[in-house]
């Protein structure tokens, strides 16, 4: 069903460093049952990227009982506990892309999606890494390609070197996206939204604090 011609590589882990023990059939088997397979025309979707443990898409599966969330990740660990959290909060509009977000925005032909997410994507700090940032003008551009009109992409980080690149691809297209919050006093996630994903929690532990970017498509 997905074409092997993607470009754009995965970074990043599969397994957590624990190593700790998990029963990869009983996983895989789970994953099936809530697994991507293609777009119904009649379902509109919100896309949540790089989704860790899947905080984000148990928010957004609460916060909007009537549209699907696709949660992208590969991070085995991770996904593990948001099986869990869907199972235990019986939740029933979350499907699971246990791979690259590239797989999923290759075969969204049409206007599918009504948000994007992207919570603290991989900053990869060092310039002979900045290639794997995700979020480019070129990335925004393909989003906005599959984005319902008005419909807005949300983005959090609290990498310095992450804002500086990722303002930049916000200016780099300016024609596609109007940046909804540059005029606040700032650009707190709490001010916004109720919620702390393992890296918004290193971020404040780490006494960072995190940007949120809000872009309404044009
Ligand atoms: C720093 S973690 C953030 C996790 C979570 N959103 C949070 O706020 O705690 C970034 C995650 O993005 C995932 N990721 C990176 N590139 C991706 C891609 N192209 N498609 C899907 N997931 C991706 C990585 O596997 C990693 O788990």
């Amino acid at each position: 069903m997905f074409s092997n011609n993607y470009t754009n590589r995965l970074f990043g882990r599969t397994r957590g460093r624990s190593k700790k023990k998990i029963n990869l059939k009983n996983y895989y088997d789970t994953v099936a049952k809530y697994k991507f397979k293609n777009f119904n025309d009649k379902s509109e979707y919100i896309l949540d990227i790089g989704t860790g443990y899947g905080e984000t898409s148990i928010f957004l599966a609460k916060q909007f009982e009537d549209k699907v969330v696709i949660s992208c990740e590969k991070y085995i660990d991770g996904n593990i506990s948001l099986l869990k959290n869907i199972q235990k909060y019986n939740i029933n509009n979350i499907i699971l892309h246990n791979g690259n977000v590239y797989n999923v925005i290759e075969i969204a032909n049409k206007k599918h999606f009504n948000l994007v997410w992207i919570f603290f994507p991989d900053p990869w700090p060092k310039n002979r890494h900045a290639k794997r940032r995700l979020i480019t003008s070129d990335f925004l551009i393909k989003l906005h390609r599959i984005l319902k009109e008005n419909s807005e992409i949300h983005i959090a980080t609290d990498s310095t070197v992450y804002v500086r690149f990722i303002l930049n691809s916000i200016f780099n297209c300016k024609d596609y996206f109007l940046w909804l919050n540059q005029s606040e006093m700032n650009l707190y996630i709490k001010d916004y939204f109720n919620i702390e994903t393992k890296y918004y929690k290193k971020a404040i532990n780490s006494q960072r604090k995190p940007s949120l970017f809000i872009l309404r498509k044009l």
